[in-house]
């Protein structure tokens, strides 16, 4: 168990992306609940709520987001598997596959310490040197907001709860003491376009933490 948190935190010393400090003050964010934004809500645009480039509270998030009458089920449902696409591309190490997920020229807001990527290639080229400090990555994705507003636009909010596995599998559970994993809450807010062949992408993103990277060892880093 020794080996397995040394090998653990030699780790976490070399992965940069989830240690950020949390976003400050960010309403919803780590620091406490969620609080009414000061000011307007930002505008529209193709009836869309404007959660880009963002991120945007989660106090917005529920003001503005409303259950249409009759729900556009098959653009919801193409969002839903593309979503899904972006945890087998991460979680299975297949980058290449992030091309069915974003535009060309999608903008990406990783968070710190990764920052705004521009581009479907700066993510294929900016995610994988982290990840590959670890022996494997689960993506659980969760709670989720879809909300088709036209025929070619589309936001979504996802939960989701990365697990980053320090050590392969073996068949044994956690020891007492030592931390297997390193685990991530957050959300994705993104907003989406319908392409020309029918599919959905997404244009714009935010990671956007919702509390602390825990070790399953117990303590919150930092
Ligand atoms: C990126 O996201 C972080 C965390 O949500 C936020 O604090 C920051 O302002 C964003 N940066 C830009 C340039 O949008």
């Amino acid at each position: 168990m020794r080996v397995g948190l040394a090998l653990g935190l030699a780790a976490l010393a070399a992965f940069p992306v989830t240690l950020a400090e949390p976003p400050n003050g960010l309403p919803g964010g780590p620091q406490g609940p969620p609080t009414a934004p000061n000011g307007p809500p930002p505008t529209t645009s193709f009836g869309c709520p404007e959660i880009s480039p963002g991120p945007v509270s989660g106090y917005y998030l529920a003001e503005q987001f409303e259950s249409p009458a009759v729900p556009d089920v098959t653009s919801i449902e193409a969002i839903r598997q593309t979503m899904a696409l972006y945890a087998l591309a991460i979680d299975g190490r297949n980058f290449e596959a992030l091309r069915k997920v974003f535009t060309i020229d999608t903008r990406a807001n990783y968070s710190d310490p990764i920052g705004v990527l521009n581009g479907v290639q700066a993510i294929i080229d900016t995610l994988p040197p982290g990840l590959a400090n670890f022996a494997s990555t689960q993506h659980h994705l969760g709670t989720q907001y879809i909300d088709i507003c036209s025929p070619n636009s589309a936001v979504s909010v996802t939960y989701f709860q990365a697990t980053h596995f320090f050590t392969p599998y073996n068949g044994v559970a956690n020891p007492v003491d030592g931390s297997q994993v390193l685990i991530d809450r957050a959300q994705y807010q993104d907003v989406w376009a319908r392409q020309g062949d029918g599919s959905w992408r997404i244009t714009n993103r935010n990671l956007v933490r919702m509390g602390p990277a825990v070790l399953d060892g117990g303590a919150p880093l930092g």
